[in-house]
């Protein structure tokens, strides 16, 4: 594992009346998977898209980005810039495949142009060699076929791979994965995942992958980041946090999910299927910790949001009533 490759520090993003991530803090090493998690409209997305500069107008963003080899802060970059940065040093794949393809390009070319229009191929030959070359990689059989053929003549495990071949064509430092597999049937799924996940090794990215899935965390990531409210609740590596979680919501969570660790064993399910109640609209989730009127361990304590109790090497949680080994470490645990 390396140096730092993306720094995000106190990311904030808000519409003009509704604030919908605060205080959102992390970097990802080279080489390093990190997991994004949280239910629906918790804000992983919102984060990713602030990272690469692709928020919707009216959303802004404020805090620091920072990505290795740029100086500087990616928030206050120009779009021509970012549009620069994005497609060589970073990259993003999204759920659906077909939205992130031009329906009327053959995709060999769509791989191309990437490569051209960051320079990373001298001259329009080799870019539809290396394409084809790409392609190969990405495991599509008789990639020269394949290159010739429209997006709709694909199926969505061969378009996700297309997808994947163009974020990785100019070996970005950073990949940032989007539910990626989703919307492909389970088989497919885990040939994507591996592939995505052996191509971000081989160039030593930094990974972050967002899903709603807690075994394709427990699969693909060393460390994993639980988001609620637009906050980072807890975060840590993957095998303590899925197996000794200190922030209720991470533990509502694990409770909702039917997840098998990597060594194969397999968290019971509980009887609770989700977390009680749902996740608030933005703007609508309350002060102080933003899981409390969802949480049984609530105390009027946590109407002060509450701080970031500091693990060290990219762990903590914000909790004023921890649970687990260490929660009567002066961190205001009940006893009970
Ligand atoms: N452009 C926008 N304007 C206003 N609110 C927005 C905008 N984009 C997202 N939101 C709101 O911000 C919250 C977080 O959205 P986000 O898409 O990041 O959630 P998510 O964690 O990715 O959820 P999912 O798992 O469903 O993809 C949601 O309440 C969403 O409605
Ligand atoms: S801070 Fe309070 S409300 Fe929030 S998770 Fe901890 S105990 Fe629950
Ligand atoms: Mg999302």
């Amino acid at each position: 594992m390396g140096a730092a490759v993306l720094s995000v520090q106190g990311l904030g993003v808000a519409t003009t009346r509704t604030p919908l991530l605060a205080d959102v803090s992390f970097t990802i090493d080279s080489g390093e998977r990190v997991g994004l998690i949280g239910e629906s409209g918790s804000g992983k997305s919102l984060t990713a898209l602030a990272v690469m500069g692709l928020l919707s107008d009216g959303v802004r963003a404020n805090g620091t980005v920072e990505l290795a080899g740029h100086e500087g802060n990616l928030l206050e970059r120009p779009e021509r810039e970012m549009a620069k940065i994005r497609g060589s040093d970073m990259a993003m794949i999204f759920q659906e495949p077909m939205t992130a393809l031009n329906p009327t390009m053959r995709v060999g070319a769509q791989v191309a142009e990437v490569m051209r229009i960051h320079g990373t191929e001298p001259s329009k030959a080799a870019a539809k060699s290396r394409a084809v070359e790409l392609l190969d990689s990405v495991g599509l059989p008789d990639p020269a076929n394949v290159a010739r053929s429209y997006p709709h003549q694909l199926s969505g495990g061969q378009r996700q791979r297309i997808v994947a071949a163009i974020a990785l064509a100019n070996s970005p430092d950073l990949l940032i994965c989007d539910e990626p597999t989703t919307a492909l049937d389970v088989t497919v799924q885990a040939l994507v995942l591996d592939l995505i996940v052996r191509q971000a090794q081989e160039r030593d990215a930094a990974l972050l992958f967002i899903t709603h899935d807690l075994a394709v965390v427990a699969t693909v990531c060393e460390r994993v980041m639980v988001m609620y409210g637009g906050r980072i609740v807890e975060a840590g590596p993957v095998t303590e946090v899925f197996t000794d979680p200190r922030h209720h919501y991470t533990q509502g969570l694990l409770a909702a999910s039917d997840l098998s660790m990597p060594d194969g064993s397999r968290r019971e399910r509980r009887s609770l299927p989700t977390i009680a109640g749902s996740v608030p609209g933005a703007g609508h989730f309350p002060d102080g910790c933003v899981f409390r009127n969802r949480c049984e361990a609530a105390t009027e304590a946590c109407t002060e949001v509450p701080t970031w109790h500091d693990r060290g090497d990219g762990a903590g949680y914000a909790c004023v009533h921890p649970l687990g080994a260490d929660s009567s470490s002066g961190h205001g645990a009940r006893d009970d």
